[in-house]
């Protein structure tokens, strides 16, 4: 972790050790990506702090298969959180008491951000920045149940353009005994359209005393520069551009230590994670076949940005197994050579 300028270094009574003269970089919880796998990878690549995908509080409860995969984590991730999501206070309680004991986090996340209709229509996610009354009872029963261990929450900056409520929100979750809060920039009806308002995220920075997380759209080492600059936040979390390119973590840390920015990742280093991604997820989950095809999403963002995209992603959308990547990374390869030759 890089060291926070002094201005960071307030005292709070029960500051996250990761806080305390650091400014961590998170690798943002995104359903779907930042599995087991994926979590090592961006942790070996620099990421401090990661958090699971949101994880419904009603599937722990049923004790849901699916629900357990969410939850698996090694030693190394650690310090790492598990995301909740829900709207029933008491139901929320009892699955973070049970996710403690079961896996023991280091830290237990609410999901106060999540725009999709299926959560928002049962008043999870999102929808609870619009009752401030219930989301001050959810952190109230999160706080009581997790008892020694650490809550945190995630935010956007309000539903709408016309009701912008972070501020009022975070300071909610700090008196209710939430220890930090990430703040995505965006509305909900924002979806991740638009840009992410840091003026905004400033705000709520400026006005707590518990560690802000700010989250949107930082996609290299300058923009976290210009973002820790503009504002007051104590850490700063990163979502798709980690998707496309994990190593932006180290990318980062390596410029804000020596001030360097470092050159794009070779071609071939690049295909080499990839492929180790890829063969870490197989290996995690057991049959090539599924596993390779839950990863075509996952090879479609690595390809962003890679010369001749489109075609590329023309074939991996049909990746089968490891033999079939092998063949399109080195074909691949082949190709960008011979297009710099020429
Ligand atoms: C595919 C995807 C899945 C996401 N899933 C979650 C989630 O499970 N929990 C959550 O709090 N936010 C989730 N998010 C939002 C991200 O954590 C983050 O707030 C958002 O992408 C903005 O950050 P970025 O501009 O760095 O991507 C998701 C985003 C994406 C793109």
């Amino acid at each position: 972790m890089l060291a926070a300028p002094a201005r960071l270094c307030y005292q709070w009574r029960r500051m996250l050790p990761w806080f305390q003269n650091q400014f961590p970089l998170y690798l943002a919880p995104m359903a779907g990506v930042t599995d087991h796998v994926f979590r090592q990878l961006c942790k070996e690549q620099g990421a401090d702090i990661v958090v699971t995908e949101f994880v419904s509080a009603e599937g722990i409860l049923r004790r849901n298969e699916r629900t357990s995969e969410y939850l698996v984590f090694s030693e190394m991730e650690r310090p790492m959180g598990v995301q909740l999501f829900g709207a029933d206070p008491e139901h929320l309680g009892e699955a973070a008491r049970a996710v403690i004991d079961w896996v023991k986090p280091d830290f237990i996340d609410l999901n106060f951000g999540c725009p999709v209709n299926k959560v928002v229509s049962k008043q999870g996610g999102s929808a609870l920045l619009r009752d401030c009354p219930l989301l001050a009872r959810v952190a109230t029963a999160v706080v009581k149940a997790a008892g020694n261990v650490p809550v945190t929450g995630k935010i956007r900056i309000g539903w709408d353009a016309q009701t912008i409520n972070a501020t009022e929100t975070a300071r909610i979750l700090q008196d209710c005994g939430v220890q930090a809060v990430a703040v995505h920039g965006r509305t909900k009806e924002q979806g991740y359209s638009g840009v992410a308002d840091w003026d905004v995220i400033g705000e709520v920075a400026a006005a707590v005393q518990i560690p802000v997380i700010g989250n949107g759209d930082i996609s290299g080492p300058l923009d976290v520069e210009c973002r820790r600059a503009q504002t007051e936040v104590s850490g700063i979390m990163i979502g798709r551009a980690a998707m496309s390119a994990p190593w932006i973590f180290r990318m980062i840390k390596h410029y804000l230590s020596t001030g360097e920015i470092l050159p794009d990742l070779p071609l071939a280093e690049k295909w080499a994670f990839i492929q180790r991604h890829a063969r870490e997820t197989v290996a995690q989950r057991g049959r090539e076949t599924p596993a390779m095809h839950s990863l075509r999403a996952r090879l479609m963002a690595y390809s962003r940005g890679m010369p001749g995209g489109r075609a590329l992603r023309g074939r991996l959308q049909f990746v089968s197994s490891l033999n079939d990547l092998e063949e399109i990374a080195g074909h691949h390869q082949q190709q960008a050579l011979e297009f710099i030759e020429h």
